[in-house]
């Protein structure tokens, strides 16, 4: 039985997926606008695996028989126009989407709903790896500083990022 209070917790999980994908569509368009085709590399794999955390849970929702209900996805507005500032809000946005996934998680725990749980153990240690990724890569930028030389490199080794679509659940 999927409760209509999991089927109202997993749409909104569900836009903050897509807003997520919207946000860094946004970063995305700031490194190709900016000739650093590598990041822009890197925010295109992100765009394509927030997709398919959507997805993931759009294909779960009609599978336990509930109803999707899209709503407004929120403008995506960047804090920072340079590197570090743009890294800063990734990891934020990624920590405040793990707080919404332990939120669903609650939501299930309190619903007795444990199919629902053992489907979003994925999500809780996407996050982990997601939020690791970032600091990695903010802690690398934050070394550079203003060497314009190693950013390059970083660049040229970000170009190399591939999507690969994820087994969810
Ligand atoms: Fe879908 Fe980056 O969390």
């Amino acid at each position: 039985m999927f409760s209509k209070k999991m089927e109202e917790a997993f749409n909104a999980q569900i836009n903050a997926e897509f807003y997520s994908e919207y946000l860094y569509l946004a970063m995305k368009s700031h490194f190709e606008e900016l000739h650093l085709n590598g990041f822009a590399n890197w925010f295109g794999v992100q765009v394509q695996e927030e997709h398919a955390h959507g997805m993931g849970m759009y294909d779960y929702v009609h599978e336990r028989g509930g109803k999707i209900n899209l709503a407004a996805i929120e403008k995506p507005e960047l804090k920072g126009d340079d590197t570090v500032a743009i890294f800063e809000q990734v990891l934020e946005h990624e920590q405040l989407v793990t707080s919404k996934i332990n939120g669903l998680v609650d939501v299930a725990e309190a619903e007795h709903d444990r199919a629902a749980l053992s489907f979003l153990d994925w999500y809780i240690k996407e996050q982990v790896e997601e939020e690791a990724n970032v600091r990695q890569l903010l802690a690398t930028l934050k070394l550079i500083g203003e060497d314009k030389k190693a950013l390059l490199m970083l660049d040229r080794e970000l170009a190399a990022r591939t999507f690969v679509a994820p087994v969810i659940g």
